[in-house]
């Protein structure tokens, strides 16, 4: 996976910082590990050559009882200052506010803003810009859920009926893989997020592309694509941006061309997945909320032709 879903291989302060944490926790423990088993071999090896009785047994134990008092103690300050550095990196000025909303099994991603009409919504991707901190609003609506973006953070659960919050200070740009960390039903394992940490400039393009409504259709097929989207069952689940269709139940679609997966990481975006996942999408992933339209061949070609504009 090349470390894009790896805490070993840290892209931000938050992930950094535990990462250190980590190492500290290795080499100390690693440490110990290997003085016992030294101690162990030479307790063997003397007892094999018959050594005497040892008479200053109490003062290596004390010795050995003041060293590993030292240790815990080294790394309880460790943590400790973790922690502290994780609660500063906390109150850094004026983040970049968005609210994930976890759902069975996908995420919803709102950014948000003290202009409510600069407020918009995507689904199973997060776009963070470079070097800016971002304190992430964690809400959950049916089971427990964990956010967990092994690259930028440690874990954080979302609780129905709970606020929580996460902050990320993003510092080197990628694509990272998130996944859900907590059982969360049938297709927990299913559940992914795409995070994207690019420069500001690249982001302030892409947050001023997403503001925009969604394109209208141009070719007759994209128009039979808009009619069904627009006016039949998926309009009550999904919305899309200056359109009918703003349904809450599943992801967004104002741009679901521009994602890089379907399904929450399930499927690439590719024409032919998207094809398969609106003709079936209980046979890829089994239990999720979204049922089987009846749609004629041609019918679910307009679609995909449709959605597929919206970039
Ligand atoms: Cu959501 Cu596991």
């Amino acid at each position: 996976m090349n470390g894009v879903q790896s805490a070993l291989h840290p892209a931000g302060a938050q992930a950094a910082a535990t990462g250190s944490l980590f190492h500290i926790f290795l080499g100390v423990t690693c440490t110990f590990f290997l003085l016992v088993l030294i101690f162990l071999g030479w307790a063997i090896w003397r007892r094999d050559r018959g050594a005497p009785r040892e008479r200053k047994m109490r003062l290596a134990v004390a010795a050995w009882a003041a060293l590993i008092t030292l240790g815990l103690f080294g790394l309880t300050i460790g943590s400790y200052w973790t922690d502290r550095s994780l609660a500063a990196m906390a109150d850094g000025a004026s983040p970049l506010r968005i609210k994930i909303t976890a759902q069975q099994w996908w995420w919803e991603v709102e950014y948000q803003d003290a202009d409510p009409s600069r407020i918009f919504t995507t689904a199973n991707e997060l776009h963070l810009p470079l070097g800016r901190p971002a304190k992430i609003e964690l809400v959950a609506d049916d089971v427990i859920h964990s956010l967990w973006i092994p690259n930028l953070a440690g874990k954080q659960d979302l609780i129905p009926g709970r606020s929580a919050t996460l902050d990320l200070l993003p510092r080197r740009a990628g694509r990272f893989r998130a996944q859900c960390a907590e059982f969360c039903g049938l297709q927990h394992a299913h559940m992914a997020l795409d995070v994207l940490v690019e420069p500001a400039a690249d982001f302030a393009a892409w947050r001023a592309k997403s503001l925009e409504p969604a394109p209208s259709p141009k070719t007759v097929e994209q128009a039979r694509g808009y009619a069904i989207v627009t006016g039949r069952q998926c309009a009550a689940c999904h919305s899309i941006a200056g359109t009918p269709a703003y349904g809450s139940v599943g992801p967004d679609l104002s741009r679901v061309a521009s994602r890089a997966t379907l399904a929450a990481g399930e499927l690439p975006n590719a024409r032919t997945w998207l094809d398969r996942w609106i003709a079936d999408p209980q046979t890829i992933k089994p239990g999720n909320r979204m049922p089987r339209i009846a749609l004629t061949p041609a019918d679910r070609r307009a679609v995909v032709t449709y959605l597929e504009t919206l970039q």
